[in-house]
């Protein structure tokens, strides 16, 4: 402000001196560059009373109407520049909110078609999976009693159709923002079948260690192979050599019995890992560092959705060059 209003001064005093009109320039550079530095319409008016007063202490007639006349050019040169460069910036934030607006409609609208193609392939898909289920139990009941190759190949089939079904319900529902009442399950038991329909789809083993079987909590079992599949998946592609799952127990470390015990999921891998800018984003739909095809960003996105409608927690671990791990922390359901 200081320095404006020396600039302005002098500006002044050379113009009211002089007539020339280089001061008048230097004065509607003045009021841009005032609006730049977001000083506002009335403080700008106000440098006008700081310069006549120190013009008057120089001894400068003020009241002389030559000297008012020159005075008032300077004024409505310093306002007139400066209103046009107020009105130029109101335009463009205007301009930029009126982009932001549209983008976010885009946003929106393409989410919207994506939602509406990934649920009418599922429903393909859904359909296309009722007679791989129906063949598969009629062969079955076809098949003579007892153990016979055949019979175990078969039921692999059955089981895992019954799994895409179930991971296709879970798309369906989270596309649609449906929910399945989740369901008392034995944690540790159901991470472990997940694994065991996921193993042959996952080109890298990984580990599993279950620490309690038994605990229940509310989940869907359909939905439990998906979330493992999706973050099985990524640390495949991120580039891991070691992955594993883990199962346990907390139980809360306070002896007052605040926490309230859960189950916890961990999938680890020794990745590439996420910089802190990939995590804060990863869980958002439709993020995604990928290739186009490799990834959709929608993987982490479903299983916060699925995790949130159990009641639990997701946590993600990250750091570049180090690795990975997402654990989830669901309550444990009692009776
Ligand atoms: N285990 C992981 N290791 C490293 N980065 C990961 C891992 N999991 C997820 N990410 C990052 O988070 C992003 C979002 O993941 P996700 O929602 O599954 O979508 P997608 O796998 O389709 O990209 C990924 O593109 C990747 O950058
Ligand atoms: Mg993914």
């Amino acid at each position: 402000m200081r320095n404006l209003l020396l600039r302005y001064t002098d500006g002044m005093a050379r113009y009211v001196a002089t007539a020339d009109e280089a001061p008048l320039l230097d004065i509607e550079e003045l009021g841009r560059l005032a609006i730049t530095d977001d000083i506002s319409l009335d403080e700008i008016a106000g440098l006008h009373e700081g310069a006549a007063l120190a013009l008057s202490d120089q001894g400068v007639p003020i009241n002389r109407p030559e000297i008012i006349r020159r005075m008032s050019a300077c004024l409505s040169a310093l306002m007139v520049s400066a209103a046009v460069a107020y009105r130029t910036k109101i335009d463009l934030l205007e301009q930029h909110r009126q982009q932001e607006r549209d983008r976010t409609e885009r946003d929106r609208q393409r989410l919207e078609t994506l939602g509406q193609f990934v649920g009418s392939v599922a429903h393909e898909l859904n359909n296309l999976l009722q007679p791989v289920r129906g063949m598969t139990e009629i062969m079955l009941a076809d098949l003579a009693e007892g153990r016979s190759p055949e019979r175990a190949d078969l039921e692999t089939v059955e089981a895992c159709a019954i799994q895409a079904v179930g991971v296709i319900q879970g798309i369906l529902g989270y596309v649609r923002r449906e929910t399945i009442a989740p369901q008392s399950l034995a944690f540790g038991a159901a991470v472990a079948t997940a694994c065991t329909f996921i193993r042959p789809m996952l080109r890298e083993p990984f580990a599993v260690a279950i620490r309690d079987r038994d605990t229940e909590v509310l989940a869907l079992q359909g939905e439990l192979t998906q979330i493992l599949l999706n973050l099985l998946q990524n640390a495949v592609q991120a580039g891991a050599t070691r992955m594993r799952v883990e199962v346990d127990r907390i139980d809360g470390d306070r002896p007052a019995g605040g926490a309230r015990p859960r189950m916890r999921l961990r999938v680890i891998d020794d990745g590439q890992g996420m910089s802190a800018a990939v995590a804060a984003r990863a869980l958002d739909p439709y993020f995604t560092t990928k290739a186009t095809g490799q990834g959709t960003g929608l993987g982490l996105a479903i299983v916060r959705s699925i995790v949130v409608g159990w009641s639990g927690d997701l946590q993600l671990d990250s750091e570049p060059g180090r690795g990975t791990t997402v654990t989830l922390l669901l309550p444990v359901h009692a009776g």
